[in-house]
């Protein structure tokens, strides 16, 4: 396969904030690449609402509490974490750099956090646990079982140490960006997870997305809760639940065998106007969160958001978009540097708050909307 040819870049003014990059990663990518990295389901009113939904909270910070060198780790299914955030799992990395998935797990594996690895991947599986460190592998269930039994069992081999399973996605939502740029998956990519027609996304036709076709044609529409009894029945890793809002669907979740849930709208890609993360975050963990953990993607930008995720009950969260930019901006190195930088905003915000630990980041820290 011919190596893709998007070019790394560095940036003139040096990042300083999450956002940063993704200015920086426009200015490089071709437009169908950036737009489909960038975009939502239809009016990206989703999108939107996860980010505004941050802002709709305030601290009420604690004083003379002495927490100036706070501890940011965790421990995650008998795993210790650096810091409460991990890299999502998201398609199609090399079309953000050359070296892909396997440049974003190397910086998650040097900062010690989870990298997790999309289905859709342009580098396999075995390649990215070169990286080691600790992954999960993120799974789209093929009409063909006998297809993601192998993906899963070959996840485990690999070393991965969790399954991910999307739920928001029986269809794909309608990316309107997408059907204007006829987005398919460019000459010289492939999911390299998949093997035949499976592992190629396109050519697409005009006001089409080869990616809405190829989720209609190859994967299962009607997963339902006994789909995923049988996934956690046929693999001993931990399964976590991805794409939950509401608590109900939280506690079947459970009951149907996983071990974690993590609260996301697929970063506002699939239903529009779906509710905001942070604000179906409560009442998931007030069903599950003392049993399992949950996560929570969509939006996350700054240090801030996490803490006000962690108060509000997340475990840890995921960041997507932020390091596909900073992946397209510097490969490893850029998504070290954001790493570093949510570090920093992290530490320094906690100590402001008041709080030397994780487990100290309650509800009464915030004001809420
Ligand atoms: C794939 O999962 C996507 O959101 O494009």
């Amino acid at each position: 396969m011919a190596e893709p040819t998007t070019p790394a870049a560095t940036v003139d003014a040096p990042p300083v904030r999450a956002e940063d990059f993704e200015g920086a990663a426009r200015a490089i990518l071709p437009k169908g690449i950036y737009d489909y990295f960038a975009g939502g389901a239809e009016d990206e009113a989703a999108v939107a609402g996860n980010r505004a939904a941050f802002a709709r909270w305030r601290f009420r910070y604690r004083v003379l509490t002495g927490a100036s060198e706070p501890d940011l780790g965790l421990e995650l299914f008998g795993r210790r974490l650096a810091m409460p955030i991990q890299l999502a799992p998201a398609a199609t990395q090399k079309m953000a750099h050359p070296e892909g998935e396997l440049a974003a797990a190397r910086a998650a594996t040097a900062t010690g956090v989870v990298y997790c690895l999309s289905t859709l991947s342009t580098t396999s599986m075995e390649t990215v646990a070169t990286a080691e460190g600790v992954r999960w592998f993120q799974l789209y269930v093929f009409k063909d079982r006998g297809i993601t039994t192998d993906m899963v069992d070959r996840a485990e081999a690999a070393g991965y140490q969790a399954i991910v399973l999307t739920v928001d996605t029986p269809i794909l939502g309608r990316r309107e960006r997408d059907f204007r740029n006829a987005f398919g998956l460019p000459a010289g990519f492939q999911y390299e997870n998949l093997v035949g027609p499976l592992a190629r996304a396109g050519p697409a036709d005009v006001g089409q997305s080869a990616l809405a076709e190829y989720f209609s044609f190859q994967l299962d529409h009607a997963l339902t809760f006994a789909d995923l009894e049988w996934l956690a029945g046929h693999t001993p890793l931990p399964v976590l639940v991805k794409g939950v809002v509401r608590p109900d669907d939280a506690r079947r979740s459970l009951s149907a065998g996983a071990r974690g849930v993590i609260v996301s709208n697929h970063g506002g890609r699939q239903l529009d106007y779906a509710i905001a993360t942070l604000d179906a975050l409560p009442a998931v963990v007030d069903e599950v969160g003392a049993e399992a953990p949950v996560l929570l993607d969509g939006g996350v930008r700054r240090g801030t958001d996490v803490l006000k995720a962690l108060a509000l009950g997340a475990r840890s969260v995921m960041i997507g978009r932020p390091y596909l930019w900073a992946l397209a901006v510097g490969g490893t190195d850029g998504v070290r540097r954001l790493l570093q930088m949510f570090r920093e905003e992290i530490a320094v915000s906690m100590s402001l708050l008041g709080a030397g630990r994780l487990d100290e980041l309650t509800p009464d820290l915030l004001a809420g909307p």
